[in-house]
């Protein structure tokens, strides 16, 4: 993944727990890099030894450390001057994440070696929504519980985020169900 991801897990790392703890989590991840470079691409192995690594030193479950990853995901992106190509604020929630895969086609314009995640949205009611979330990359359904959870947020509405389906065998996808409060 680009390093702006690793960058990232950096940035929540160091404002949660100190610079320490990430030149820890660094050293027990055994990659090379102390800090990333946000245009360039890395394995995606870098990025999950950091998960796993913050996972052990932090004595926190990875998917609980994926969740906090995608709620600071949606304000990381917004301070580091990627607000406008998000254009969270020029939609409605509905709209928004309707045009999550144009989204990550503008990214692409700037980052060719991108492989973005695609999303499909069913609207059921004014209030529930429904998301699909399709990714060649295993078990970040979390951090796309968190990414719904901190677009709620910004966005100040209030509701509940409920992963419904997992990937496996009867299902080629991750199902999400967003129910917004009245
Ligand atoms: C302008 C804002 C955004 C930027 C710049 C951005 C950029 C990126 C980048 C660089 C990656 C790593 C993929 C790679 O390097 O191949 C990525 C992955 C991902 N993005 Fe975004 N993104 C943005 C917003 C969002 C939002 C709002 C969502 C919400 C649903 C989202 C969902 C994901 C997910 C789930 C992944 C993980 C990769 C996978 O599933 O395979 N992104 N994005």
């Amino acid at each position: 993944m680009y390093g702006m991801v690793n960058k990232a897990i950096e940035g929540l790392v160091t404002e949660r727990f100190g610079e320490d703890t990430w030149f820890g989590v660094v050293e027990r991840a055994g990659v090379e890099e102390e800090s990333f470079i946000s245009m360039d691409p890395y394995p995606d192995e870098v990025t999950y030894r950091l998960v796993g690594a913050a996972s052990e030193i932090l004595d926190t479950p990875p998917e609980a450390l994926l969740e906090a990853f995608g709620v600071y995901w949606i304000k990381y992106v917004g301070q580091k001057g990627y607000g406008p190509m998000m254009d969270l604020e020029g939609q409605t929630l509905a709209e928004f994440l309707a045009g999550l895969d144009a989204m990550h086609s503008r990214v692409a314009a700037a980052m060719p070696k991108l492989r973005p995640p695609s999303f499909k949205l069913s609207i059921v009611s004014e209030q529930l929504y429904e998301l699909g979330y399709y990714s060649e990359r295993p078990g970040l359904g979390p951090m796309v519980v968190g990414l719904l959870k901190g677009l709620l947020e910004v966005k100040g509405l209030t509701g509940e985020v409920r992963w419904i389906g997992q990937k496996g065998e009867s299902l080629d996808y991750d199902r999400f169900q967003i129910q917004l409060s009245a």
